[in-house]
């Protein structure tokens, strides 16, 4: 009984009332493993863990029954659902980044006497970051050719091809019979017409048989997947071989770019809980390449302009990038209006002065690569 917390002591803790932990209680969600002499609700260590998921899924808003089966589901254990918690939360603090976003735009629209359209309205309330951000996507995100090159070889002989978190569909191979997986509809819209088909759907529930691809490939979205490592199971588990462009979250890598060592900091703390690297090669059960980003590369990801760093005062550069709107409207400003001063007076060109002599830098950027 030692170790055994009274109802009250787990209801003040908890911040919740001593009512709510009957309640339940009652409805066989949380059932207290004893009782005190005197008869009272005693929990233990397992009940509070327990307890602590019932209340943060509560608190992403799901219902008392979803939630008994999330907590119910034996083939979930804690650190899965923490894991799976943590993911929701993130995408969480990410909409509510992008909602800060376009509420500060129109806000200056309105300012300017401009009105927005009832679908810039709405859009933010989508259900995914990139229903809100993605309209802006196409402006500078396309193929790089050199990058594509890789991810085709890396494909194989595969002829049927699985392509996840698909986006405008970028990299698509365009001699084999390709299967696109997108969550959002404004993304799902902004497919050039020809593209492959679509299916909306998430990584972590992927709506195919096991083995129905000769191939999956994801590409630059693993970091938007609220579980990565359940995501790359799925892409397995579809199909026989994997192939992964996506970034290794070690300090070493942002702290080689300059753009996040010297102004935007707050990158580090989008990566916090972000698997290793290697745990990310474990699900897929293969191997990583590093992958140079070539100083003109053509598709305007976040690293894509190392060389080129005027680009990252240009907001249609920036808006083509989520970084810059979970990082926030404020980060964002300050670390913009850092490298313009620093770009003006010459600082940034003095303390980057080896990169001039580069035609491609490492920045973190791999392909994991895995199966038949
Ligand atoms: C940076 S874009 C990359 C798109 C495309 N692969 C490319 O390389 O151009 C990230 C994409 O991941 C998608 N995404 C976000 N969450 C996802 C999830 N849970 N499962 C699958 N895709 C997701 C987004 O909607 C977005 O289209």
């Amino acid at each position: 009984m030692e170790e055994h917390l009274t109802v009250g002591r787990v209801a003040e803790l908890a911040g919740v009332t001593v009512r709510t932990l009957h309640h339940y209680d009652e409805i066989g969600l949380l059932r207290p493993s004893a009782r005190t002499v005197g008869g009272y609700r005693a929990y233990s260590p397992g009940d509070v863990e327990r307890l602590r998921e019932v209340l943060a899924y509560r608190r992403l808003g799901f219902g008392l029954r979803e939630i008994a089966d999330l907590v119910d589901d034996p083939a979930t254990d804690a650190v899965a659902h923490l894991r799976r918690l943590r993911g929701l939360l993130v995408e969480q603090r990410d909409q509510a980044a992008a909602m800060v976003m376009a509420i500060d735009r129109e806000l200056e629209a309105r300012a300017m006497g401009i009105r927005t359209t009832p679908e810039e309205q709405l859009r933010v309330f989508g259900p995914q970051l990139y229903d809100a951000i993605g309209a802006a996507y196409p402006a500078t995100r396309r193929t790089e050719p050199r990058i594509a090159a890789r991810i085709w070889e890396a494909l194989g002989d595969a002829r049927t091809v699985l392509n996840v978190g698909a986006g405008t569909g970028s990299y698509e191979p365009p001699d084999r019979e390709v299967t696109a997986v997108e969550p959002s509809a404004v993304m799902r819209a902004q497919r050039p017409a020809g593209a492959a088909p679509s299916v909306a759907a998430t990584a972590d529930n992927l709506p195919f048989e096991d083995q129905s691809f000769d191939a999956a490939m994801a590409v630059s979205t693993v970091h938007h997947w609220p579980d990565p490592v359940a995501g790359l199971r799925e892409m397995r588990r579809v199909a026989r071989r994997v192939v992964v462009f996506t970034y290794d979250a070690d300090e070493t890598s942002w702290r080689r770019f300059w753009l996040t060592r010297d102004y935007l900091p707050e990158f580090a703390g989008l990566l916090a809980g972000w698997p290793s690297l290697a745990e990310l090669a474990r699900a897929v059960g293969g191997r990583a390449e590093p992958v140079l980003v070539p100083w003109d590369c053509a598709d305007g990801f976040f690293e894509a302009h190392w060389r080129r760093p005027e680009a990252y005062l240009d907001e249609h550069v920036r808006r083509a990038v989520s970084v810059w709107t979970r990082v926030g409207p404020e980060a964002e400003r300050r670390a913009v209006d850092k490298l313009r001063d620093d770009l003006e007076s010459g600082r940034w060109a003095e303390r980057n002065r080896d990169l001039v002599a580069l035609d491609a830098a490492e920045l973190g950027l791999r392909l994991l690569v895995s199966g038949t």
